[in-house]
């Protein structure tokens, strides 16, 4: 989606990522032109708009932060790690992710004849078989850093019970924990149903969903009281104001960053 988005949207960008598209090999431009009709339906740029947004948020919020550590839970094929720019150089980025997935993607850089960053480091684990507590207990985070997570499209693919152990796994990383997170919400409509059945029969079913009331409840229980939920009020005036002919605006919130007192 970021790499479509440098391809197929009009510039200025919602979000800025040169190396999207080279990650994904030298015939991507060629695959995403090829679906551009899929692309380019209400919902494909709706999803688009999203994946975006959500990323261009969290990078301003980690920018703003002053963080001295990066944790990007489940990094899948993001490239902040690299194109760090230079006000990210003093930061300690480390992606967390899936074996299979992880692996893909060093191969993919090393495909792309680029070096992996010397302050990134990565960690390979499965969720399911361990928790992130265990993880971050194995990164030597000392208590006064300002550790920043980024928690992307994943929420939705997890038991509230290991949401739940994630959260404490964050809140308890240092004394200055930040968490940006994509939540969905409860379906609405037959939109959202479609949307439920594509991803089911790609093997990838949503397991959990929350309103904003449940998501700001459960921050707080974990003790990130201090939300910045991105609403579409919001959204609209920091991101697509005056409004873009491509992409247009959330309608509700999925996205929020919070941090403890
Ligand atoms: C939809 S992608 C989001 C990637 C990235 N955060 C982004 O914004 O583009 C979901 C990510 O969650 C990871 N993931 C899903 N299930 C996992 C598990 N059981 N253990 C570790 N990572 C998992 C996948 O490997 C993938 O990188």
């Amino acid at each position: 989606m970021r790499a479509a988005h440098q391809i197929l949207d009009t510039p200025p960008l919602l979000f800025e990522d040169p190396l999207a598209l080279a990650l994904l090999g030298p015939d991507a431009e060629a695959m995403i032109r090829a679906h551009i009709a899929r692309h380019q339906t209400l919902y494909g740029r709706g999803l688009r708009s999203h994946v975006c947004l959500r990323s261009r948020f969290t990078e301003d919020r980690l920018r703003q932060a002053e963080a001295d550590r990066y944790v990007l839970v489940g990094a899948g094929l993001d490239t902040f790690a690299l194109r760090q720019p230079d006000w990210a150089k003093g930061l300690r980025i480390l992606e967390i992710d899936h074996p299979a997935t992880q692996a893909k993607k060093r191969e993919a850089i090393a495909k792309a004849g680029w070096a992996e960053p010397q302050n990134l480091a990565f960690a390979a684990a499965d969720f399911t078989r361990e928790s992130l507590a265990d993880i971050l207990g194995r990164q030597q985070i000392a208590r006064h850093e300002k550790v920043f997570f980024s928690w992307l499209g994943v929420t939705m693919y997890l038991t509230e019970a290991e949401i739940d152990a994630s959260l404490d796994a964050m809140a308890h990383a240092s004394d200055h924990p930040s968490v940006s997170l994509t939540f969905k919400q409860p379906d609405r409509g037959q939109g959202d149903k479609a949307m439920r059945d594509l991803v089911a029969s790609l093997g990838e079913s949503y397991v959990s969903d929350f309103t904003p009331e449940a998501m700001a409840a459960k921050l707080t229980q974990h003790g990130f009281v201090n939300q910045e939920f991105l609403t579409p009020e919001r959204a609209t005036a920091e991101y697509f104001t005056p409004p873009r002919s491509d992409l247009t605006a959330p309608r509700r919130s999925g996205i929020v960053y919070a941090t403890t007192a």
